[in-house]
């Protein structure tokens, strides 16, 4: 077993010229390789000849800066996931598109005041998009700050760990779906963690270890959990929460992150990190999403080491998170399938108030600076995990109040509906909220949002 605790920096570049903010500046390349995962060779996309590509770090008020090279067969661009940065220019520009064998700077200014948390890098081509990722093209990105500064959490040993499913035929090719394999959104039975099958995550009886867990599959909904040990979440997809909670089990959509802690609370021995089966869409199970009698998928162990240390504390209270004020407009969004016009499966798509994703369109309007709820309400017989670009939001719960955790996905239940808050603020132009079950984006369950000043 191979373990996991340092986590693997990129050879990033960090320059503080005097009075410039910092610089982080990387080469990163997208190429089709074959490389090992989960053991076997296979014929993978990979940045840097890495799947997963290896984390990167900055920090509010540096400039991040890649020189992104595309190698692969195909079109392809970087996507920042979560991050609160600008969405035009060379930033986080998903309309862009590089073509294959050229190259291209991105330079993402980091806010100073952007939260800490886990976010990750992806392409984002439309229409592509579940392909390239399904296929190993995943990035973590972990901004510094507020978070990492709470000690117990900052001088905690931590690992980020990206989840990835892999569909490949028997030597090795990757396969494309067809058919129902699209309407549910791929999924791969090969299900690996930072790139391996079950590697260890060591721990000190008395310590702590800090987990970053990335959803970088297409598709897969993880259910989370771990044996013995609460899982103890300090972090969602926008940052630190107000103050931790200790779960049992834990829901990962696909595109979300989390960081959690587990604390060494007993002596010895080794205990699994599972995904318990899951069915994604409740269809023909009253809503139920739990599946009895499936064996449950073991993503990593870990492993009592070392000696005993005396007892780390976890902070009750963490990072502030603000409440979002009553909003000046609500939207309500139908997300749908539709048929088609034949009954094959390749007809079928996936809508958002009754639309297909047009990049020439512009679906929805809002003005910098306002606070807005958006319903989204299922329609479908499916889950569909939204994802809204450039500024977090937060759930709206019964009593109309906004909660107190910061999201960049929500995942909204078949025949359900859910009701979040954001603010458009700092940043102007044109962006993008979709589902990330990246095939339903790729068949039209995206639109754009263009924010004006
Ligand atoms: Cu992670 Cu628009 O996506
Ligand atoms: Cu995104
Ligand atoms: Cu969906």
């Amino acid at each position: 077993m191979s373990s996991l605790l340092a986590p693997a920096l990129a050879d990033g570049v960090r320059l503080h010229a005097d009075g410039l903010p910092g610089l982080v500046e990387t080469n990163l390349e997208a190429s089709q390789a074959w490389l090992a995962i989960g053991g076997r060779p296979a014929l993978l996309y990979a940045y840097n000849n890495r799947v997963p590509g290896s984390a990167l770090e900055a920090r509010p008020g540096e400039i991040l800066r890649i020189n992104f090279k595309n190698s692969l067969p195909e079109d392809t661009n970087l996507h920042f996931h979560g991050l609160h940065v600008p969405p035009i220019g060379n930033a986080d520009n998903a309309f862009l598109m590089i073509p294959p064998g050229e190259s291209y700077t991105y330079e993402v200014s980091i806010p100073v005041n952007h939260p800490a948390g886990t976010f990750w890098i992806h392409p984002h081509i439309h229409g592509k998009t579940a392909r390239q990722v399904s296929r190993g093209l995943a990035l973590p990105l972990l901004i510094r700050g507020d978070l990492d500064q709470i000690p117990a959490i900052g001088r905690a040993p931590e690992s980020v760990l990206v989840l990835q499913d892999f569909n490949l035929d028997a030597s090795g090719y990757p396969v494309e779906p067809l058919g129902p394999a699209l309407i549910q959104g791929r999924e791969g039975s090969l299900i690996t963690t930072n790139g391996l099958v079950n590697p260890s995550i060591p721990i000190t009886a008395g310590g702590l270890v800090r987990l970053h867990l990335v959803n970088a599959s297409s598709s897969r909904f993880y259910l989370l959990q771990m044996e013995h040990h609460p899982l103890i979440q300090i972090a969602s997809s926008g940052g630190g929460l107000a103050s931790s909670r200790s779960l049992d089990q834990l829901l990962l959509a696909p595109g979300e992150r989390v960081q959690v802690i587990i604390t060494g609370s007993l002596a010895a021995g080794s205990y699994r990190l599972l995904a318990l089966p899951y069915a994604q869409t409740g269809m023909g199970m009253m809503g139920s999403r739990t599946v009895s009698g499936a064996p449950a998928t073991v993503l990593a162990t870990l492993i009592y080491e070392g000696h005993e240390t005396s007892p780390v504390g976890m902070p009750g209270s963490l990072v502030p998170v603000t409440r979002l004020p009553a909003p000046a407009r609500v939207r309500t969004f139908v997300l749908g399938q539709g048929m088609g016009r034949g009954m094959g499966a390749s007809m079928t798509s996936f809508t958002i108030n009754g639309l297909t994703f047009d990049p020439t369109r512009v679906d929805t309007s809002v003005r910098l600076g306002d606070v807005e709820d958006w319903e989204f309400i299922n329609a479908s017989m499916m889950d569909h995990p939204m994802h809204i670009h450039t500024n977090p939001f937060q759930i709206v719960n019964g009593n109309g109040d906004a909660e107190n955790a910061w999201r960049d996905i929500v995942t909204v239940p078949a025949s359900g509906r859910v009701k979040i808050r954001m603010q458009f603020l700092d940043y102007i132009g044109k962006t993008f909220y979709h589902c990330h079950i990246l095939d339903h984006e790729d068949l039209g369950m995206m639109a754009v949002l263009a924010i004006n000043s």
